[in-house]
């Protein structure tokens, strides 16, 4: 260790101060505690008083900073980050004041205020304040940069950019409207984004009840903290949106790459009260040709409430009714909420063998805790103990052996009906039975917010013992950050409204940019009447959200997609049909957010940073992966005409695949001049655009994930620059693909001064994919019809000057080769 026990009041007041403002409120107080400052390789310590603040480097971009007010830094331990990660480190250069990586710097003034700089200087986190203790908790205060905008926190409700709002981290069951907070996850992580697009991300590991308010009681002050528990957070800095996004999958886990099915239409309602009914509901899809992968089942088909149990009159067969859906190409996914009904002697198994194990949460008093939720009385797994996960993940056997291809873990928050705090009380006993914490007790105030993600990995983790080799698939309610590694996540109980529908893009995206890549919001609304004009234009957004789930509420309107007649049905039809033709697309971004960690569904500013200073990312447009556009009017229910930004660069017309038309809109105050296509809302359409310079897969229609498509994959090509395009395959279901049963291939292509070049790059894996040919259709085409050649050898090629298009069919291409089109 190098120490360099710098008494530095006076020395660092000079240096540190010029380097970082300081801000009005410390100019008054009294002079600064003596600030000791003690190199280590990986990083520093700094003494202020009585405060110990350690800053540790753990890879060249991402710092973790604990402090302890009381000189102790407390337990070592995470929920959300694995111990691998925590402990990796990186060594330093020592500063002055501080220490530099190949990325940043990180330095601190005379008061022991920490500066983190990329490494071009620029700042990326700067405390404002010294910390403040507030009763048993803290708060911390940073700096903030005028024209940074703020995002992440998850799904919490309010614009996609935070500044301006502020929000309590506390998993909460709250219906809830468009100001509504806390709802049900908490994810206390937000990325910081520059004009310039340079971007960093802090996130606090904490699980106590906290708060973050981005200047909304302090204008320019961002301040965050916690009741309780260790001031533990990570500065990340990377010099992109997507670089953040990246590391911050590597602090807390990426989505592993789900089942194909879940890409699929999924259909949902509380509740399909019969086994028949479930039937009738797939066979009305399969009759009316509407794509559908996975029907749910709520509360209902169980026996009074009581998970893992069915109802013996209504379902009598449950694996009789997972073959016969089977036999259709449809999947079922079956709620099992957490509550296990307290039901003594009553040969309910999960309660007895939970009895017997010594598996519920305690109250204070040492007894099993008993709160009323759909069952009744209810008791509660304690989840914080490996053993109880252990036991959890049993339970499904039955259903797992049944064949019920997912599971939903629903009012994890833990939702209880009794109280006005809707969830258990504070004092109750939690057991931490846990690699890398101290074996120990601790209050629900502590676990609440990580009770659903220890439910929802209790699940994913027994599923994966029961059935080793089949991707699990579980859908989480609550959660916490690192959630993300066991579930899908959707936004509770919405409503039917236009005004939610608005809201599902800024949450889905701020999920997105907080870990969670596959997230969805119930598709027509959950609760109320949606007119029929709302729920088909809910049909056409969600075609291109990540989880695409029609759920409704009991007492609700029916919402299968036929309710509304014939001429609403036709309309959502071609969106779910859009949504299975794009699947090859969907596939290999998922591929991607498995090794990456980036959402499937970005904001445009993610992809292109002009977007930023454009004055037009309004938190309704979207990205599908990098290459597709997704542009609903800015108020969904609005017929009056809007303008869709066009980052530089290009766009094609997905629909047409004609190049975008588009018209120059004059700059104006802090809003830059730009192209922009102008778009005159009509019910049965949806402005989706196309980079130029992408290849997109796409395949022949399907009625599910499991059917094989039938002909050719088609490889739209949209020229441009830097065009490039990525196919991903395996089987979909299983974990093969990590054994090298999978297909990855790069395409790109070149413009040439005579046409085009299309160049099939070398192929990773061993999978054998369902196509043998390719149909290439390149769009924006003009002139005469090309002579195609590839590896010597002439093609046909169709041309369609219409259509602007030339269209060519050659074999699969498994390894290295280039396609010429010349004119
Ligand atoms: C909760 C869920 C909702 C579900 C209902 C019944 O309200 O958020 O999706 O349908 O419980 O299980």
């Amino acid at each position: 260790m190098i120490r360099r026990a710098l008494l530095v009041s006076t020395l660092l007041a000079s240096s540190a101060l010029a380097l970082s403002p300081s801000p009005a409120s410390a100019a008054v107080v009294a002079p600064a505690p003596a600030l000791h400052v003690t190199m280590r390789p990986d990083g520093m310590d700094v003494r202020t008083g009585q405060q110990l603040m350690r800053v540790t480097a753990l890879a060249a971009g991402a710092l973790r900073v604990r402090i302890g007010l009381d000189g102790t830094l407390g337990e070592d331990a995470s929920w959300a980050v694995p111990e691998a990660v925590r402990h990796a480190t990186t060594s330093v250069k020592p500063l002055l004041n501080g220490f530099s990586t190949p990325d940043l710097t990180a330095t601190v003034d005379a008061a022991g205020r920490l500066t983190v700089r990329d490494a071009s200087g620029h700042i990326l986190s700067q405390d404002a304040e010294p910390v403040e203790k507030r009763h048993n908790g803290f708060a911390l205060a940073k700096a903030m940069p005028q024209n940074d905008r703020y995002f992440g926190l998850g799904d919490k409700t309010g614009p996609l950019d935070r500044r301006g709002m502020a929000y309590t981290m506390w998993n909460t069951d709250a219906g809830f409207q468009e100001t509504t907070d806390p709802i049900y996850k908490s994810i206390p992580y937000y990325i910081q984004v520059a004009p310039d697009g340079r971007a960093s991300g802090l996130f606090l590991d904490n699980t106590w009840r906290g708060f973050f308010d981005f200047g909304k009681t302090e204008r320019d002050t961002l301040r965050f903290g916690a009741e309780g528990g260790p001031i533990d957070y990570y500065v990340i800095a990377g010099s992109t949106v997507k670089d953040v996004v990246e590391r911050y999958a590597k602090l807390t886990g990426p989505s592993p790459l789900p089942p194909l099915w879940m890409l699929g239409f999924q259909q949902s309602r509380y509740s399909y009260m019969s086994a028949d009914e479930v039937r009738g509901i797939a066979a009305r899809y399969r009759k009316d040709q509407i794509p559908l992968d996975a029907i749910y089942l709520d509360i209902d088909y169980q026996d009074r409430n009581r998970p893992f149990t069915t109802n013996p009159k209504t379902f009598p067969d449950m694996a009789g009714l997972v073959r016969d859906m089977k036999a259709e190409d449809v999947r079922i996914v079956a709620i099992t909420d957490l509550h296990i009904a307290a039901a003594p002697g009553q040969g309910y198994a999960p309660f007895d063998t939970g009895m017997a194990g010594d598996h519920f949460v305690k109250a204070a008093n040492g007894r099993v805790y008993v709160g009323k939720v759909w069952p009744g009385p209810a008791v509660f797994p304690d989840f914080t103990r490996a053993k109880t996960r252990d036991w959890w993940g049993g339970l499904y056997k039955s259903f797992a052996d049944d064949g019920i291809a997912g599971f939903w873990n629903d009012m994890n928050e833990p939702a209880v009906f009794t109280y006005p705090s809707k969830t258990m009380p504070l004092d109750n006993i939690h057991r931490i039975e846990e690699p890398g914490f101290q074996t120990r007790t601790a209050t629900h105030a502590e676990i609440h917010n990580i009770f659903g993600m220890e439910n929802s990995r209790a699940t994913y983790e027994g599923l994966l013992k029961l059935r080793p080799d089949e991707r699990p698939f579980v859908l989480t309610r609550a959660s916490y950050a690192g959630g993300q590694r066991y579930a899908a996540t959707w936004t509770g109980d919405n409503m039917a409204s236009w005004n939610h529908l608005r809201m599902t893009v800024p949450m889905l995206l701020n999920l997105g940019m907080s870990g969670f890549a596959w997230s969805g919001a119930d598709v027509t609304g959950f609760g109320g009447a949606p007119s029929a004009d709302l729920s088909t234009r809910w049909v056409e957004i969600a075609a291109f959200q990540p989880i695409f789930r029609d759920h409704s509420a009991v007492g609700t309107p029916h919402r299968e997609l036929w309710v509304d007649g014939p001429q609403h049905e036709a309309i959502r039809k071609r969106f779910v049909e859009a949504r299975y033709r794009l699947m090859p697309y969907l596939y290999a971004v998922a591929d991607e957010t498995a090794r990456t960690g980036l959402p499937m569904m970005r904001p445009v500013f993610m992809t292109y940073p002009d977007a930023l200073d454009s004055g037009c990312d309004d938190g309704t447009t979207f990205l599908v992966g990098d290459k597709i556009m997704v542009a609903p009017a800015p108020f969904p229910e609005s017929t009056g005409t809007y303008d869709i930004c066009l980052p530089k660069g290009g766009w094609y017309d997905y629909w047409t695949g004609k190049p975008a038309q588009t018209v120059a809109r004059p700059g104006s105050q802090g809003v830059r001049a730009m192209q922009v296509a102008r778009e005159t809302p009509r019910l049965d359409h949806l402005p989706v655009f196309v980079r130029a310079g992408s290849i997109i897969p796409r395949q022949p229609l399907v009625q599910s994930t499991m059917e094989t498509p039938k002909g050719a994959l088609e490889l739209a090509v949209y020229p441009g620059d830097d065009c490039v395009g990525l196919l991903y395959a395996d089987d979909g279901r299983s974990l093969d693909y990590r054994r090298g049963a999978y297909l990855r291939q790069t395409i790109r292509c070149t413009v040439t001064p005579t046409g085009l070049a299309i160049e099939f790059g070398a192929r990773e894996g061993h999978y054998q994919p369902w196509w043998q040919g390719l149909d290439i259709v390149v769009h924006g085409w003009t002139g005469s019809a090309p002579k195609a050649v590839l590896g010597g050898n002439a093609v046909a090629v169709v041309a369609d000057a219409g259509a602007g298009t030339v269209s060519i069919h050659i074999p699969d291409q498994a390894s290295v080769a280039t396609l010429r089109l010349d004119r």
